[in-house]
């Protein structure tokens, strides 16, 4: 029970790594608000995730919706002790062939949303005197990614911004770090492949588990346990970190 009677906010909880955390911190004690735009997704992992979990609609690129968000959670729990920043969308092409809405749709939720959702939430932190962001980052951030010009340009940004968070907070007992995941086989992925590799999904996916040391694609418990130990007292000395979890990708390559 490493969370309990902690009360999280996880974004884009209704899919792949949110919804892995979602579950996770539960069975670790926390109070979860499962934040999604997706309906179906989000209230499906509030009912499997049971116990005091709720499901709230809401839009991490609207501003009327993080605040809401910020209001029912803390209404409810009266207090808001981990906001795990995990909502994002993917976009894929290199600069010149990303037009300038895709541009700003990537942007808008994987940048903008970060600072949308915390900029709610941090108050009552500073006020409580402690709390505890989650921001997720990506390979993306680290490396230069081909063909993902837009994605890469949203994370690098994520990745700024946790250890800018990370010198603003840090007075108030707050602790803001980043996770950096490498390919991760969730619906992200999956659509992904199917929209990019309809007639060879299967070798495509071979092909990213050969840039990963494991050789294997990391599953969504993978980084649910890593943004729990973030989340936990356990990583009470980690502050504006950014924690890989991707097989290897980032450490190096085999030349066979
Ligand atoms: N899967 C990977 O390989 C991988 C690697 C690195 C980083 N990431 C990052 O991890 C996060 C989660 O990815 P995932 O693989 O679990 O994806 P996913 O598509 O399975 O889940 C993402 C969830 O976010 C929700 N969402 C999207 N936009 C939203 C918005 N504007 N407001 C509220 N909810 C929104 C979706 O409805 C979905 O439920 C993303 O930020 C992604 O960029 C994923």
């Amino acid at each position: 029970m490493r969370l309990q009677g902690k009360t999280a906010i996880i974004t884009g909880a209704g899919s792949g790594i949110g919804e892995a955390s979602a579950k996770i911190f539960t069975a670790e004690g926390a109070h979860v608000a499962v934040v999604d735009r997706d309906v179906e997704g989000g209230t499906r992992v509030a009912q499997e995730v049971g116990g005091p979990a709720f499901f709230l609609c809401a839009d991490v690129a609207s501003p009327g919706d993080m605040e809401a968000m910020a209001r029912t959670v803390a209404e409810r729990f009266g207090r808001i002790d981990i906001l795990f920043n995990n909502a994002g969308v993917s976009c894929v092409g290199a600069l010149h062939e990303t037009s300038e809405q895709e541009w700003d749709r990537v942007m808008t939720v994987n940048a903008k949303g970060v600072f949308l959702a915390s900029r709610c939430v941090v108050p009552m932190m500073i006020a409580q005197r402690s709390g505890n962001i989650i921001n997720m980052a990506s390979g993306a951030s680290i490396m230069g990614l081909a063909q993902r010009a837009a994605y890469s340009a949203s994370k690098g940004a994520v990745y700024a911004l946790t250890r800018a968070m990370q010198a603003d907070y840090c007075r108030y007992g707050i602790r803001v770090n980043a996770l950096v995941p490498g390919t991760i086989y969730t619906p992200f992925v999956e659509g992904y492949l199917r929209r990019h590799y309809a007639d060879n999904i299967e070798k495509a996916a071979e092909d990213l588990k050969k840039r990963q040391l494991s050789g294997t694609l990391g599953t969504p418990e993978d980084v649910g346990y890593a943004a729990l130990y973030l989340a936990s007292d356990e990583a009470k000395f980690v502050y504006g970190s950014a924690l890989v979890v991707d097989g290897g990708f980032s450490a190096g390559k085999i030349f066979d």
